[in-house]
């Protein structure tokens, strides 16, 4: 019962619908009392009516069907509504709790794992629990219906249902052997699903690339070849499930046959009244029924055990930028960063250091401009003081406090970050500076727009600050892009600005727009610049120039101009 112990997880889900789930299994007692009705009206039926001639009875047994159906009707209705409340509120639940512990995470895990999967997680796996919590009712209700059914048996002909105990160890076996290799092939149905979903949502995010570099043939491919697999393995779990039912019906034709003999001869010997005999057939037959569902309710619980391992595998995960314990209390920002001697390599890659001993001081009101060759670590050292990642030795300390001390919210409000690829949402322009300070109202966001030189633009386009820019921002251009994540930077109002400078070239119009924008954010700013323009890097108080994760320069850019070294070189391309 190994599945067992992953739907335990489960438990707190369903702890506040414990009357719903109660009722509604309660319910199943009435519910599989009026299951066994046929069994005891075609008895009636036969004996009394098509034997007997009794007319009275044949109008009690017509109004009786019909009440019987008038019972089931509300038994039935809040027997299974109950529990599909149950149902939508317990995957809802545990959708947003997937989404916000995902958001919880520290970068790595979305770089380790691809964003089609994550969402196949999210999207997909919930609804394969909705299954395990329907069969809560089916495991009460199809144990005493089964239960009833076979005491009616017993009070009919205890020697027929003693013969008909023969069926089960065959059906059993059918039913584990297909409830073991179901869970197997529906694991991987999970997993292809996850694939799936990758290649679709790359080639969508991706399909300018697509377009430019005529990948069509080449995604398709990759889709199909995944696709393929997909569908071969719902074959095998269609072929699985369609052969279980066909092979049970044959294990019980054949005791069938066997009753038909004993019976039939019992009947005609005058020991058994042919309506007990259709009677006892009836409760034969819907006795079956249980046991089928029973263990499709086997095959659920085993896919949606698969489900809870991968769904509580995501809630097994903890972020690596673990919020501090104790945090110190961050007033502001008054003296300045200092970042001693860190080291660092990425967490999939630890054994490749991608800074190795820098150090250097940014105090309050000055500006610090790395500068380097693509791949010298760069971005990778910025990404370090909102601990996006952490440094693996050595140390960021602000105002004299490690920054692993202070909480990542106090810690990330210290920080604007313009970032080398700029992200937008696919919402309006208004939105996406909003994100800089969520509370700004829209004068505010205005004025953002104003100093980051987008107001321009913004009023060109079709529905101004309310114009819907795209997935990703793609109805913009590159610059213009630029300048709303600035404009983001300034609504911030951070002490510190961290810029990385994009490496994309811009028409010159558009470069001298962002340039002014940025020129007017670092004024009256602490500053930590990556910087490909020597333009930007010229006024910078301290530059450091970095080549394979090391500081191999350090200096003003007169200094450095006179050491002709690195920097010089840089000056001169
Ligand atoms: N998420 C990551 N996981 C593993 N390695 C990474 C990751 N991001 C970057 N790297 C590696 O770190 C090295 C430094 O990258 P980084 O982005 O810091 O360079 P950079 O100096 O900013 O370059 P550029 O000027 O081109 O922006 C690269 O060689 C890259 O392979
Ligand atoms: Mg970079």
């Amino acid at each position: 019962m190994m599945e067992m112990k992953s739907l335990l997880r489960l438990k707190p889900y369903l702890r506040p619908y414990i009357w719903f789930i109660a009722i509604s299994a309660i319910l199943a007692i009435p519910l599989a009392a009026l299951r066994l009705g046929p069994a005891p009206l075609a008895k009636y039926l036969v004996n009394d009516v098509l034997v007997e001639h009794n007319s009275w009875m044949l109008t009690r047994l017509a109004i009786g069907v019909v009440l019987l159906y008038t019972a089931n009707f509300v038994v039935r209705f809040f027997h299974f509504y109950l529990l599909r409340v149950v149902v939508a509120r317990v995957n809802q639940k545990i959708k947003n709790d997937l989404y916000e512990h995902l958001l919880g995470l520290s970068a790595d895990y979305f770089t380790a794992q691809s964003t089609g999967t994550l969402i196949s997680r999210v999207g997909v796996d919930p609804t394969y629990v909705d299954a395990a919590i329907m069969s809560i009712n089916t495991l009460v209700r199809e144990p005493i219906t089964f239960l009833l059914l076979f005491g009616y048996a017993m009070s009919l002909n205890w020697r027929l249902t003693v013969l008909m105990f023969i069926v089960f160890p065959p059906l059993a076996w059918v039913f584990s052997t297909t409830g073991r290799n179901l869970k197997r092939y529906i694991g991987k149905l999970s997993e292809e699903s996850a694939h799936l979903y990758s290649v679709i949502q790359e080639s969508f995010s991706g399909v300018r690339v697509v377009k430019t570099f005529r990948l069509e043939e080449y995604v398709r491919r990759k889709f199909y070849d995944r696709s393929n697999y997909y569908t071969h393995v719902m074959l095998k779990i269609a072929a699985m499930e369609e052969a279980a039912h066909p092979m049970v019906e044959l294990i019980t034709s054949f005791i069938l046959g066997l009753m038909i003999y004993y019976g039939g001869r019992q009947v005609l010997s005058g020991e058994m009244s042919s309506g007990d005999l259709i009677a006892f057939f009836a409760a034969f037959a819907l006795m079956i029924n249980p046991l089928r569902v029973l263990n499709e309710v086997n095959i659920r619980l085993n896919q949606a055990a698969g489900a809870c391992d991968r769904i509580f595998q995501i809630f097994d995960w903890k972020s690596n930028i673990p919020d501090p314990v104790s945090p110190v209390p961050l007033s502001g920002f008054h003296q300045g960063i200092e970042v001693r001697q860190i080291s660092f390599a990425y967490p999939d890659a630890p054994q490749r250091l991608i800074l190795k001993d820098v150090s250097f001081d940014l105090k309050i009101g000055k500006t610090v401009a790395l500068v380097g060759a693509s791949g010298a670590g760069k971005s990778s050292m910025v990404s370090l003081f909102p601990r996006i990642f952490d440094v693996t030795a050595g140390g960021i300390f602000l105002d004299g406090q490690n920054i692993r001390n202070v909480s990542l919210g106090d810690l990330r409000k210290i920080f604007a970050v313009v970032s080398q690829d700029v992200f937008l949402f696919n919402d309006t322009v208004e939105e996406n500076i909003r994100c800089g300070r969520l509370g700004a109202t829209p004068e505010e966001i205005r004025e953002a727009a104003r100093r980051a030189h987008a107001l321009d633009f913004i009023e060109g386009l079709p529905d101004g600050f309310s114009t819907i820019i795209g997935d990703r921002g793609q109805k913009l251009s590159g610059g213009e892009r630029q300048r709303l994540s600035i404009a983001r930077a300034f609504l911030r109002e951070a002490p510190v600005l961290i810029l990385d400078e994009a490496t994309s070239s811009l028409d010159t119009a558009s470069e001298r727009a962002v340039q002014s924008a940025l020129d007017e954010l670092m004024l009256n700013r602490t500053t930590l610049i990556i910087a490909h323009r020597l333009s930007t890097v010229k006024h910078a108080d301290l530059i450091l120039v970095m080549k394979d994760g090391e500081v191999v320069e350090r200096g003003t850019h007169d200094e450095l101009l006179q050491k002709s070294g690195e920097y010089a070189k840089f000056h001169h391309v």
